[in-house]
């Protein structure tokens, strides 16, 4: 598919066949979140990919109630868990770099969506769930305590398309030179 094209076509998916995606697709989405860029290529980051049902069903209690993620948790094939590690982007010898502190959810979310773009080329859905407990989800997944859940991916063949997610237009947004002066003049 297209980039552009896939740009354009990715949408949150909270609905999921059964099917299983085969193991070759997701080791080119996998070769995708690994691609992707991180500060001084730290990579400050792991994957669990989470199929058992009994799993899943654990990792769906984490939601709040409300989410509209909270059936995907549990219908898609496979939930990609991305876990980061803290104290190491943006960082130098120990020493935050920036007075922004960690970049790791920075980096985390570059790698995130380069899974979910590769997974749209691929024919599949996917979601970015962080509205969850993310240290209950953590236990759950025995992740060592230097390291926490970022995001959770449910990941699979759409049972239905959803109705597109509008944007904000680029005349509202983007400005020339100064903040407040439109690159889009209407
Ligand atoms: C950081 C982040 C966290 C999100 N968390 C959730 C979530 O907890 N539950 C959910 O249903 N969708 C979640 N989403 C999906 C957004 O609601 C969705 O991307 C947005 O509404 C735009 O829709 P689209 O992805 O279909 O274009 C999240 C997206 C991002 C980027």
């Amino acid at each position: 598919m297209e980039f552009y094209e896939v740009v354009r076509g990715r949408q949150s998916v909270r609905s999921f066949k059964p099917d299983p995606v085969p193991e070759d697709v997701l080791g080119r989405i996998l070769e995708a979140f690994r691609a992707a860029p991180s500060w001084a290529n730290t990579q400050a980051w792991e994957l669990i990919m989470v199929s058992d049902a009994g799993l899943k069903k654990s990792l769906q209690s984490t939601l709040p109630a409300g989410n509209p993620a909270t059936a995907a948790v549990v219908e898609a094939p496979v939930v990609a868990v991305v876990v980061g590690i803290a104290g190491r982007s943006g960082s130098y010898k120990g020493k935050a770099m920036t007075a922004r502190g960690d970049w790791m959810l920075f980096d985390a979310g570059i790698a995130a969506e380069h899974l979910a773009l590769a997974a749209a080329a691929e024919g599949l859905g996917t979601v970015h769930v962080a509205m969850f407990d993310f240290v209950k989800a953590g236990e759950l997944l025995g992740v060592p305590g230097d390291r926490s859940v970022v995001d959770l991916i449910p990941l699979g063949y759409p049972a239905r398309v959803p109705k597109r997610v509008e944007r904000k237009p680029l005349s509202e947004f983007v400005f020339r030179d100064r903040h407040g002066d439109r690159y889009f003049p209407n």
